[in-house]
């Protein structure tokens, strides 16, 4: 059984956001949740689909959960920003999942704008408000870039760990 005290979920079309979670959970000795549609959004189509389906609200049919969020002090919730909204299948898994959610934190990856409406829909639908936030621009995790940004990420939020340790020591 894993020992891991942070899971890392992620939901990612084109590999961007992935690649950012891989290296934060890698940082973070953390487990790793990768969503999984049963439908296929690549090319051009699929792009199209996706757009009407995050404004639509419409539901994403994906995979049942590897690993129970309960189970974790903190969950990292990592998705694509699409049109200025949250990724459809990671609203799907938020919606499914949030009542067993523990203490979160989101980080969103985004190729122009929107970035802070995703991270306050994140908010919205998880009814949790984060212990730290990360938006990551696509072309700085094509160009290695994010590496700064997710270090820093990675320390404020071993910070907070520790000063829920340290709190809960004291009780
Ligand atoms: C359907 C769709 C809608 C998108 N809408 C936005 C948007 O509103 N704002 C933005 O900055 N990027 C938008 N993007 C770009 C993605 O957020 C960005 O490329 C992201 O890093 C892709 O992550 P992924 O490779 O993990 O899927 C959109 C991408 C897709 C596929």
């Amino acid at each position: 059984m894993s020992k891991a005290r942070v899971l890392v979920v992620y939901y990612s079309r084109s590999g961007v956001t992935a690649h950012a979670a891989k290296a934060l959970a890698n940082r973070l000795g953390a487990d790793l949740e990768d969503i999984v549609e049963r439908s296929d959004r690549s090319g051009p189509l699929g792009f199209v689909r996706s757009i009407i389906d995050v404004l639509r609200e419409r539901p994403a049919r994906i995979n049942a959960a590897k690993h129970d969020p309960s189970s974790y002090e903190l969950v990292v919730i990592a998705t694509p920003v699409w049109a200025h909204r949250v990724a459809t299948p990671m609203r799907t898994w938020l919606t499914a999942y949030r009542a067993r959610l523990p203490k979160v934190a989101f980080l969103c990856t985004f190729g122009g704008s929107g970035a802070e409406q995703a991270l306050g829909q994140l908010a919205d639908i998880s009814g949790r408000s984060a212990l730290a936030r990360c938006q990551i621009d696509a072309r700085d995790v094509r160009d290695g870039a994010q590496v700064r940004l997710l270090e820093i990420f990675a320390a404020r939020l071993e910070r907070k760990l520790a000063h829920v340790d340290a709190l809960e020591w004291e009780c």
